[in-house]
């Protein structure tokens, strides 16, 4: 052969690579077939899009998380939530959805499911499945739950809801990003799909982006795999490596956010400048008896609200914060801090609070570090009063 086949051909890869602790990445988009037939034979991967031993392997492994027979991955938790959507739904369908979901996702129902003839009506996370019932009519197709709502943290009874969408064969869609799918596991309490943003806990590390489908539901599963096909997701091999080496070690760092939160929590619910702590694994909270009852255990995310204060003081309070870094995500090693209200004014259902909403990600500092830093806020905050 001549040089350039030589140097085109010459260390191609065909024999399996020694076994390592971790599966390989492999990386492709052209996927080489053994024949003719192969070429077109469906049962086999023939295209680098899905299916590479990366993704695949962290495929497995989030099943095993979830208690799933499918799952799908997506390059954003947002697109596993969009792309959940769009594989399930048709114009004409009607679906509800949780006041308290994650704002992209409404942002997503309202702009773009809207264009397609998909109605989106939103209802009270307080709801009883009755209640949330009778909001249904024949052209219900989906019920989106998230517990703990994002920001506000209210919880839903979950198995109820299920049980009640399915006894009218109406599909439920969980956002389970709070509980990492290792806290809490919604395909047993009857949930259709459980989604999850990846992008924090089972990442972790606060450097990826990815999400994930899971459903054990074999009709719901293959529209999930078809849609992948039809509308062209992929993840990178290189990010679902990341994710799979973020999941090795998620049930360790999972109950140091836990304890951390806590801490840090209690400490928060003795301030006085604290109307109220949002989170469903403190006993004071509306949620915990369906927390205690539903949930393992709780990760590093929760609200606060600070009695009535103004503005220009709750700036102050976040931007004398050293150790607690200002940013939207959660999930990683670190501990952040962001203000809510602008985000609150585009639910339907007026949130009543007593004041100022934060919401704290506790990371795996020394939760006395973090009291301190906490306090040099609260400093701040009476200053700026
Ligand atoms: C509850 C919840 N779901 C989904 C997402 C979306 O994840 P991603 O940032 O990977 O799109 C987020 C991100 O903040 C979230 O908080």
């Amino acid at each position: 052969m001549d040089r350039e086949t030589r140097l085109i051909r010459t260390g191609a890869s065909s024999a399996l690579p020694a076994r390592t602790v971790n599966p390989p990445i492999q990386r492709g988009s052209t996927v080489l077939m053994a024949n003719a037939a192969d070429l077109y034979d469906d049962s086999l991967v023939s295209y680098g899009i899905t299916g590479l031993a990366t993704p695949a392997a962290l495929q497995t492994a989030l099943a095993e998380l979830e208690g799933a027979t499918n799952v799908t991955l997506y390059p954003s938790g947002l697109a596993a939530i969009t792309g959940a959507l769009l594989a399930v739904l048709k114009a004409g369908d009607e679906i509800l959805v949780v006041d308290s979901a994650y704002k992209p996702t409404r942002r997503f129902c309202d702009q773009v499911l809207g264009r397609f003839g998909v109605i989106t009506r939103y209802y009270d996370p307080a709801l009883s499945p009755q209640a949330l019932m009778a909001l249904t009519t024949p052209k219900t197709r989906l019920i989106v739950l998230e517990a703990p709502g994002s920001l506000t943290f209210e919880m839903q009874d979950i198995p109820a809801l299920a049980a009640a969408a399915n006894a009218r064969g109406v599909l439920t869609l969980i956002d389970n990003t709070w509980a990492a799918g290792f806290y809490f596991k919604p395909l047993d309490h009857g949930v259709t799909l459980s989604i999850q943003a990846l992008t924090k806990y089972v990442g972790g590390h606060s450097d990826c982006f990815m999400g994930s489908v899971a459903t054990k539901d074999p009709a719901v599963g293959q529209q999930l795999v078809d849609a992948v096909w039809d509308i062209g997701w992929s993840v990178s091999s290189d990010d679902a490596y990341t994710m799979l080496r973020g999941l090795r070690t998620m049930a360790t760092r999972l109950p140091r956010h836990q304890e951390n939160g806590l801490t840090v929590a209690r400490w928060l619910q003795q301030r006085p400048e604290v109307a109220r702590v949002l989170h469903p694994a403190l006993p004071e909270d509306p949620g915990h008896a369906l927390w205690k009852r539903d949930f393992t255990g709780a990760c590093g995310l929760f609200g606060v609200v600070l009695k009535p204060a103004r503005e220009t003081a709750v700036h102050a309070f976040i931007d004398a914060l050293r150790l607690f870094g200002l940013g939207f995500s959660w999930g990683g090693y670190e501990s952040l801090a962001i203000h809510c209200d602008p985000q609150l004014k585009s639910r339907s259902i007026p949130v009543q609070l007593e004041g100022p909403l934060l919401r704290l990600h506790i990371g795996l500092e020394s939760p006395a570090d973090l009291i301190a830093d906490l306090e040099r806020g609260f400093a701040a905050l009476n200053a700026a009063a």
